[in-house]
């Protein structure tokens, strides 16, 4: 072999060897690329102090939504290091964090806090397995075919309500309605017993139960001993003893079972049976309809609050008023003033007009899990991120009820937006467009309930009443665990002389 060929085969060989190298590198790093995708971005330092004022003076939402705007619809806040809170925004990053099984996607210990409330030995308290058949009681208990009997007894109680109202005033809306919730509950969740014999003082009692566990300390350290917990204890352990009471006297009492007077949510859980032909016990049944009262207060009454906030407001609120109103008279005038179930599900404008009102004002501002597994999750933006196990993980709905491609003009108040031709929660996104009610495994039981509960109200006062909003559209409690509106919501009404 002569210098000339040797020079041209080692030229070879090394262009060669070149080829291959670049062509394993590039392989490698696209296998690297499939193996192991990115951590979400992390929120930096600097950019978190930036964002301090925004979180004083406009709340968590808004801060959110800056990151959103920055970072995308995934992104991570590293908490000194030690605890790693990953967010995420929208309907295609949120569909494991909604339907991801218990065993991956943890919620009991973020619930931890209602404990106390609730009670032991029921819903956050024991296994999965208890917990699913506990919750499959209140589902079957609260379910529209069981509930829709309770349209009279809530008509009942609204209509002897505002029988108190005199010609004309002003009243704090989120008095009454706060009231009216309450009312409600004990009649159609606790019972009639309970309504006519004691409502003075198990209404104490609830709300004994829910101001000591609305500061945020409660959240993080449900057992610490402060005045607050004190209370708290208190007041559920004699609300126990109360409802332990009826239980004994309902199972005591025969035929009381078949009696109208206890067509409640007490009464489907006292016949209620566990797998082994056990019935529930008292202090299950307490502590699962006290759950409901609970899951249902705070977050019923801010929504009729927002519904009538947003309906008086003279900037936008009035047009959708008078479609309201316009509904009404026309249901009068097919129906007359009765009220029943099927009659609630004609009132479409007025759902929409809640439905919005929860779209912009959500009572459960986020949802928290624990990542129990690493998992990964495509984000709207099209990058693949890898959340590892341990996260702590989170949706903000109010952010998410309010991205400009599912909702036009997402600030604005506008229930027709729901209506015929736009839909807009259903275009975009699927079922995890529209959050108030959460989705997925855990998604809210009582959205029936809540909106029966509110269509009744509202139906009222559109009805009988002339309303005008006399203080300035309130701001959003973002202090608080549950949002509701700042301070105080006055209204004028003056009874109208020929209701709708
Ligand atoms: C406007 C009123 C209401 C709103 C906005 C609301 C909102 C929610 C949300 C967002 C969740 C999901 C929580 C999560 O995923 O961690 C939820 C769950 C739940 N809600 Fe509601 N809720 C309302 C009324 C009610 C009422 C009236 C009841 C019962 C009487 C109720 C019972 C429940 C229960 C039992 C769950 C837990 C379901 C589960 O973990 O499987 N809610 N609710």
């Amino acid at each position: 072999m002569d210098l000339k060929t040797i020079h041209v085969a080692a030229c070879l060989t090394i262009a060669l060897l070149f080829l291959i190298t670049t062509k394993m590198m590039i392989l490698q790093r696209k296998d690297l690329n499939k193996r192991v995708p990115a951590l979400p971005p992390v929120v930096s330092f600097v950019s978190l102090i930036a964002s301090l004022p925004t979180l004083l003076t406009r709340g968590l939402p808004a801060v959110i939504h800056g990151l959103h705007a920055k970072l995308g619809t995934v992104f991570t806040i590293s908490l000194f290091g030690v605890k790693k809170v990953t967010f995420l925004v929208g309907p295609e990053a949120t569909a494991h964090f909604f339907e991801g099984s218990e065993s991956e996607i943890r919620q009991s210990n973020i619930y931890e806090f209602s404990v106390p409330v609730v009670g032991r030995g029921v819903l956050y308290d024991v296994d999965l397995t208890t917990r699913s058949r506990q919750l499959s009681f209140c589902t079957n208990a609260i379910k529209p075919m069981n509930v829709r009997s309770h349209v009279d007894a809530m008509v009942q109680e609204v209509e002897g309500y505002f029988a108190q109202w005199g010609q004309h005033g002003v009243v704090d809306l989120k008095h009454e309605i706060w009231h009216l919730i309450l009312v409600i509950a004990n009649r159609c969740l606790l019972g009639k017993h309970i309504r006519e014999n004691m409502f003075d003082q198990v209404a104490t009692l609830l709300n004994e139960l829910f101001d000591n566990t609305s500061y945020l300390i409660s959240f993080f350290f449900p057992y610490l001993p402060i005045p607050p917990h004190h209370r708290r204890d208190k007041a559920r352990s004699k609300l126990g003893e109360i409802i332990h009471d009826v239980v004994r006297s309902r199972r005591t009492s025969s035929g009381l079972a078949d009696n109208n007077d206890n067509d409640d949510m007490l009464q489907r859980l006292v016949d209620s049976n566990c797998i082994n032909g056990r019935p529930l016990t008292e202090s299950e049944i307490a502590g699962l309809v006290v759950g409901m009262v609970f899951a249902g207060q705070h977050t019923t009454s801010s929504a009729g609050v927002w519904t009538g906030a947003c309906l008086l407001n003279d900037d936008g609120g009035r047009d959708h008023l008078a479609a309201a109103v316009e509904e009404q008279r026309e249901i009068v005038g097919r129906h007359g003033h009765r009220l029943d179930y099927d009659i609630l599900q004609e009132m479409v404008t007025l759902h929409s007009c809640v439905k919005e009102a929860l779209r912009l004002h959500p009572p459960a501002m986020m949802l928290f899990r624990h990542a129990s597994k690493g998992f990964s999750v495509r984000s709207r933006e099209g990058n693949v991120y890898e959340i590892p196990k341990g996260h702590t993980l989170v949706t903000c709905m109010a952010v998410a009820n309010s991205l400009p491609y599912i909702y036009k003009d997402p600030h604005v108040y506008d229930p027709s937006r729901f209506g015929p031709g736009r839909e807009e929660d259903k275009v975009e996104g699927g079922k995890f467009s529209y959050m108030s009610f959460g989705a997925g495994r855990h998604a809210c039981l009582g959205k029936d309930y809540a909106y029966m509960q509110i269509k009744v109200i509202w139906s009222h006062l559109l009805r009988n009443f002339d309303l005008e909003l006399v203080s300035p559209f309130p701001e959003e409690a973002w202090e608080k665990l549950i949002p509701e509106p700042k301070g105080k919501v006055l209204v004028s009404y003056r009874r109208r002389v020929c209701s709708a």
